[in-house]
């Protein structure tokens, strides 16, 4: 798997066009800077957006625009994601992220996307949050992440992220 500097906006355009089949209604407003970039696995952040992504398909109603922003701050890569789907409350915010939490029908959800979205930002070194939206209609994943390569090498040293990628790098 290729790790390295990754530009955070062709990964989410990838991801979206995995999607393409979920919907042609739907909008993408991709407002990354094209020269943001963050330490990490390229298709581990392609199945972090493509989970985010199915979320807000799921939540949100056909015409819908799902909207990314993102910024460099200081030593840290802040990026959001925002839809306009139906929201959630704080009971089902804090329980999102634990494996098998799921709100949708049997077959619908495994509910299995937030928590590999979560262990994929443990394993980048950094965070995720689920935030309400302002106004009250939809839902904003915070996704924070560490700018430093060496912040990250020290991690795989450390063994605070996985080898499993390491290894398939030698393949
Ligand atoms: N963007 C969102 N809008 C509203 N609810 C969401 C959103 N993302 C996640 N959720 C809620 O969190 C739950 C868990 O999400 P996830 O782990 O991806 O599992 P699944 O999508 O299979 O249900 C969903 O069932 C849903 O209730
Ligand atoms: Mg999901």
């Amino acid at each position: 798997m290729i790790a390295g500097m990754i530009t955070v906006a062709t990964t989410v355009d990838r991801a979206w066009q995995t999607l393409s089949h979920r919907s042609s209604r739907h909008q993408l407003a991709n407002f990354l800077p094209p020269q943001l970039i963050v330490p990490g696995f390229a298709l581990k952040l392609e199945q972090l957006f493509t989970n985010i992504f199915h979320n807000a398909l799921d939540a949100t109603p056909p015409d819908g625009t799902i909207t990314v922003y993102g910024h460099k701050d200081q030593d840290q890569v802040i990026i959001t994601v925002s839809d306009q789907g139906k929201g959630m409350d704080h009971e089902q915010r804090e329980l999102a992220m634990d494996p098998f939490y799921t709100t949708k029908d049997a077959g619908h959800g495994s509910g299995l996307g937030l928590s590999i979205c979560y262990g994929i930002m443990i394993e980048h070194g950094g965070e995720i949050n689920l935030l309400p939206r302002p106004d009250g209609r939809g839902t904003t994943v915070k996704l924070v992440f560490p700018v430093d390569l060496p912040g990250f090498r020290q991690k795989h040293e450390r063994g605070e992220v996985t080898t499993h990628d390491q290894d398939s790098d030698r393949r």
